[in-house]
């Protein structure tokens, strides 16, 4: 079966109906939406705008795909249906591919798939570089079987320029074993994957601030980048950051502590009501406290969707007024639970602000 148009889209299991309020608060477009843990599919009558495939747009997508066609697999072999199918696509979409990856969603049911996946890949890189349909020497598009199971599989395809550069959308990350929390896997997947040019902006002699900071895993993440840290928190930090030279920890409350000087980055992860995080975070900036700032949402309630929007109104309205030109990013990371994950930027003034998660312009 090839439906019309169909985007694919990869998200945390449990978290598809958060991806459906999304796409129809950003997309405006009636479409058919089908969901299972770990995926969700929007079905449209008309080709998709570019944009809504650039996964680094979404909030609770981990990565967005055309979806090409639905494959039904036999028992014996899977080869052939796959080669066939894709023989059977418009032109455009024969290849030659720059890479395949093979896929599945990131749930109980899906794991399971990964070693037939990873058996699979050489067998079909092969069969593809035989047809001609793959050359990794090419920059260029990238075929994407998602197997939704041992039977069934989505051909879709993206364009590495705007889609998740890792497999199944999650970042992998490597856990120091100097740190003293996992939670600084947090902050490390939110540098690569919120704050495009992290090398120039977090850079040794740096300032940061890290509110809620204890045990300090994220204190860590700014330290070993050469950042000196104000850590705040009235619970104790805990191993190397415990006695670090580059750490002042404060025993303040994080929603009272200003620094006396301007700092270059401000980090919070405190566990509290995601709309006093969000003005807390604004009027860092337009009391002119800091240039950016990574902080959590934490969204344990049930309309995760409509607080989401809540807290960047609150943001971008405070900014606004203010007449800041700013970068506003999100994202429900990896390492994320029932909470996502921000990134707030002054701009230089001659750029404009850039809300990632803004509404498509309709060509
Ligand atoms: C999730 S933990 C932070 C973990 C930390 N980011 C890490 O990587 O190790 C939340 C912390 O916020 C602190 N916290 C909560 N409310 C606070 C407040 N008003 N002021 C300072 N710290 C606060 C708690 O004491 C707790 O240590």
């Amino acid at each position: 079966m090839t439906p019309a148009t169909a985007v694919l889209f990869y998200c945390r299991s449990g978290f598809e109906n958060d991806l459906y309020q999304e796409w129809q608060a950003r997309s405006g477009l009636q479409a058919r939406w089908e969901s299972a843990a770990g995926y969700a599919l929007a079905f449209l009558q008309e080709e998709p705008e570019p944009t809504l495939l650039h996964t680094d747009s979404w909030i609770f997508a981990r990565q967005a795909l055309r979806g090409m066609a639905l494959v039904e697999l036999g028992e014996r072999d899977r080869l052939s249906p796959i080669l066939d199918a894709i023989a059977a696509l418009p032109a455009h979409w024969r290849g030659p591919w720059s890479a395949v990856w093979l896929e599945h969603p990131d749930s109980d049911e899906g794991k399971p798939l990964s070693g037939f996946c990873h058996r699979f890949t050489p067998l079909l890189e092969q069969a593809l570089r035989e047809r001609g349909m793959l050359d990794p020497t090419r920059d260029g598009p990238r075929l994407h079987l998602f197997f939704t199971g041992l039977n069934r599989v989505w051909l879709a395809c993206s364009d590495p320029a705007h889609a998740s550069p890792w497999p199944l959308g999650i970042a992998r990350v490597r856990m120091p074993a100097e740190a003293p929390s996992r939670s600084t896997l947090k902050l490390s997947e939110a540098l690569m994957t919120l704050v495009p040019d992290a090398h120039d902006c977090l850079k040794p002699g740096m300032v940061g601030v890290d509110l809620g900071a204890a045990p300090g895993g994220w204190t860590f993440q700014l330290v070993t980048r050469g950042l000196k840290v104000f850590a705040i928190d009235n619970g104790p930090l805990k191993g190397t950051m415990a006695l670090h030279p580059y750490v002042k920890h404060l025993r303040e409350d994080g929603f009272r502590y200003r620094p006396r000087h301007p700092v270059d980055w401000l980090v919070c992860d405190m566990v509290e009501q995601p709309a006093r995080v969000a003005k807390l975070i604004a009027d860092w900036f337009v009391r002119g406290d800091t240039r950016h700032a990574v902080f959590n949402l934490k969204l344990p309630m049930k309309k995760r969707w409509p607080e989401i929007e809540r807290c960047f109104a609150l943001i971008e309205s405070a900014l606004d007024e203010a007449g800041l030109r700013y970068t506003l990013a999100a994202k429900q990371l990896y390492h994320d639970r029932e909470e996502i994950t921000c990134y707030l930027a002054l701009r230089r003034s001659a750029e404009r602000t850039r809300r990632r998660r803004q509404v498509p312009d309709r060509v």
